[in-house]
């Protein structure tokens, strides 16, 4: 049987649709294309990272459970080393969103894929940052491992208007309907705006008022949310 994948990367997992060909960008040990691949649920797979380290490792991992011959390693940049018409879906997990960012604009045809992302940080930059490539976000979907929440987003086609504040920081309400872990989401971006607008009080820098007045907008869309669920 498989192993099990964490929490986040069954999330990502879920979130590919069943018999694509897969792109796993910056894929470290391989874990999510070797269970995808094990369990029958894609039958191919580039992976692609910027190291050779992390590129040995997933060799080890997909040689291990017996996948190879379905699998592709590239050592690249992003997407740069895949051709579009290798692959249908692109999976981009476990980075900060303003690499994510970089590695959807330097490769413009995955607005024709389905897209699957997975931020560690600057989730704000990334969510404002994708109307300029033409996309938007369709959906996201959290993973909680342990006390630390994770989101995943999945990237449509189209660019959409400008997000408020509160939309930045959480996303739109409507892209979390029937999660169950929104409240928790709600409530920790909540608690997390409020102690940075606390620490910004004290500041004296006439730069932090701007700043302030933007985290002062997004607690109150925030508030609004969490009234609305
Ligand atoms: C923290 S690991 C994430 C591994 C796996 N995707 C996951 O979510 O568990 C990040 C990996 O991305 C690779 N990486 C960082 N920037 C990259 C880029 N621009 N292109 C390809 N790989 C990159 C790193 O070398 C590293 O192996």
């Amino acid at each position: 049987m498989a192993p099990r994948l964490t929490p986040r990367l069954q999330t990502v997992a879920r979130r590919v649709p069943a018999g694509s060909r897969l792109a796993d960008v910056g894929t470290d040990h391989a874990y999510l294309p070797a269970w995808l691949l094990e369990t029958g649920a894609i039958p191919f797979a580039v992976c692609t990272d910027l190291r050779p380290g992390p590129l040995a490792r997933a060799r080890e991992t997909v040689e291990r459970r017996g996948v190879a011959d379905r699998v592709s390693l590239r050592l690249c940049d992003g997407l740069s080393g895949v051709e579009a018409g290798e692959v249908d879906c692109v999976a981009i997990a476990g980075m900060g969103g303003e690499t994510i960012l970089g590695i959807l604009a330097a490769a413009p045809w995955v607005r024709e894929k389905t897209c699957v992302v997975q931020p560690m940080s600057s989730l704000a930059d990334l969510r404002g940052g994708l109307a300029p490539l033409g996309l938007h976000i369709a959906r996201e979907t959290l993973a909680q491992e342990g006390e630390t929440l994770y989101v995943v987003m999945d990237l449509a086609p189209g660019a959409e208007g400008p997000l408020t504040a509160a939309q930045l920081q959480v996303g739109r309400a409507e892209n979390h309907r029937g999660d169950p872990l929104w409240p928790r989401y709600l409530q920790q971006e909540f608690d997390r705006a409020r102690r940075a607008l606390a620490g910004l009080e004290r500041s004296q820098k006439p730069e932090d008022e701007a700043r302030g007045q933007a985290l002062r907008n997004a607690l109150a869309g925030l508030r609004e949310m969490m009234e609305g669920i």
